[in-house]
């Protein structure tokens, strides 16, 4: 190694921009504290092999005329058997993509990705672990069940292996658990770091592009970002679907972040049973309550999330003040729209708040990003400061202004007729919704503003 110089860079683990010296904030994303310092060539000729492993992406091919591609073997799709996880993909697997599985540890990536070859045994499925022994996947797919006689395991973390193997079984789908365990020989630095896990993906994507195999890629997120996250690998994958929530209840949620062949941000719910994931066709029932005796703090919400109509608990807990300061936490919900919904409870309605606590929670660890959701928390925290349960078959779907009117929300026809599907009997909504072509039995209350709404509530 004599007069090999080695070259190091900081690269961010959350988005993966390149600098050479550190900072403490990331100036591409703005994070604070994830550059760390890797290796990025050693000596003159190190640079040769990593880009003649980006060469060989694309090689071979020639421009054709777009009329004369033959989009039938390329959008293919397969169907994977398990209705949540096609509908998520746009309809199934397509040929050739590479999809990323990512999600907290113990959330249920390498359970899921293993009972897709369980559940398909009419394809045969080359399952690559660079985590578990063959003896322990073994294990878990006996604990699964299925039939796995179409299944090879394969424990390795060599890139280079992987690609050799997989050209030479030629599978139908190609399962690699996880990005943070392999390398390639190609570049320097050590599994998990930001070189290495990008150019393994773009090594797997050349082979997806290649060969027409599916590819189902999984990554590791950790809160403290000492391991490059899938966000490095976004742009370079397909699809993106991501477990949320946390991974102590039962349920799982799917959600799609990027999809190249499909709508992206739909969302699947899976429940964690003794013998693996179980899909939840019917999510919106597990997220209202199951109680009937009126509990107060509790508001129900029609939104929409994806394509999806759901209605969800949203509970609320309202006290004194235990410190000076009061606290306001939100689960599953922005916590500057709550502080920005109580500013307006405040103002608009004369409810002092001030030296209260708030809690907000989503039922089934669901995040909501509908703007809908916002009547049914102010409902919620108005019902816990009083001590007042709402009515049980009452839900709410209307975004709340800063001035305190009720805004209409989208797609209302659909809210409408989930509400009445799951027996709800009135839906509190704007005086401004546009209720054209909406046929339903159930009751609408229309409300003006937030000084209205308590009038028509607890009046
Ligand atoms: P796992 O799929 O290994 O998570 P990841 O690959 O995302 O790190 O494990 C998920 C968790 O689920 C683990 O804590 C054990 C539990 N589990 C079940 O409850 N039932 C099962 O059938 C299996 C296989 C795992
Ligand atoms: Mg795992």
């Amino acid at each position: 190694m004599a007069g090999a110089k080695i070259k190091t860079a900081f690269f961010c683990t959350e988005c993966g921009n390149e600098s050479p010296k550190w900072m403490g904030q990331c100036p591409a994303c703005g994070a604070w504290n994830t550059m760390v310092e890797e290796k990025v060539a050693t000596g003159a000729g190190a640079k040769a092999p990593a880009s003649s492993s980006f060469r060989r992406v694309g090689s071979g091919s020639e421009p054709v005329k777009l009329s004369q591609v033959n989009a039938h073997s390329e959008g293919e799709r397969i169907s994977l058997n398990m209705s949540e996880l096609d509908r998520l993909l746009g309809g199934g697997l397509v040929r050739g993509s590479l999809v990323l599985l990512g999600g907290e540890p113990g959330i249920g990536k390498s359970t899921l990705s293993l009972q897709i070859p369980l559940m398909n045994p009419q394809l045969s499925v080359l399952y690559v672990t660079g985590e578990e022994s063959v003896n322990q996947v073994k294990m878990r797919a006996d604990r699964l069940g299925g039939d796995y006689s179409n299944c090879y395991i394969y424990s390795e973390t060599c890139m280079e292996d992987i690609i050799a193997y997989a050209k030479k079984l030629k599978p139908d789908m190609l399962v690699v658990d996880s990005v943070q365990t392999m390398a390639t020989s190609a570049v320097d630095g050590a599994p998990g770091s930001v070189t290495q896990v990008r150019l393994c993906t773009t090594e797997l994507l050349g082979f997806a592009k290649e060969s027409g195999t599916p590819v189902i890629l999984i990554g590791h997120i950790t809160k403290e970002g000492s391991i490059a996250g899938p966000k490095v690998l976004e742009h370079i994958v397909d699809v993106v679907l991501q477990f949320e929530g946390d991974n102590r209840g039962a349920y799982r949620l799917l959600r799609g972040i990027k999809n190249r062949f499909g709508s992206c941000s739909e969302l699947a719910v899976f429940e964690m049973t003794g013998n693996g994931l179980r899909e939840v066709t019917n999510p919106s029932q597990l997220l209202i309550p199951m109680h009937d005796e009126g509990l107060s703090g509790v508001g129900i919400a029609a939104i929409i999330d994806g394509t999806r109509p759901f209605l969800i608990e949203t509970q609320a807990l309202v006290s004194s003040a235990a410190y000076g300061t009061p606290q306001r936490s939100a689960t599953g919900f922005d916590q500057r729209r709550l502080n920005m919904l109580l500013a307006v409870l405040e103002r608009r309605a004369g409810f002092k708040l001030g030296q209260k606590d708030v809690f907000i929670n989503m039922a089934g660890g669901m995040r909501v990003m509908d703007p809908a959701c916002d009547m049914a928390v102010i409902s919620a925290v108005l019902s816990s400061n009083f001590d007042l349960p709402l009515p049980s078959d009452v839900c709410f779907a209307a975004e709340i202004g800063l001035s305190g009117e009720i805004r209409p929300v989208g797609q209302m026809e659909r809210r409408i007729t989930e509400a009445e599907r799951l027996g709800f009997k009135k839906i509190y909504l704007s005086k401004y919704a546009s209720l054209e072509g909406v046929h339903s039995s159930i009751e609408t209350v229309q409300v003006g503003d937030v000084a209205d709404l308590v009038r028509k509530l607890f009046r």
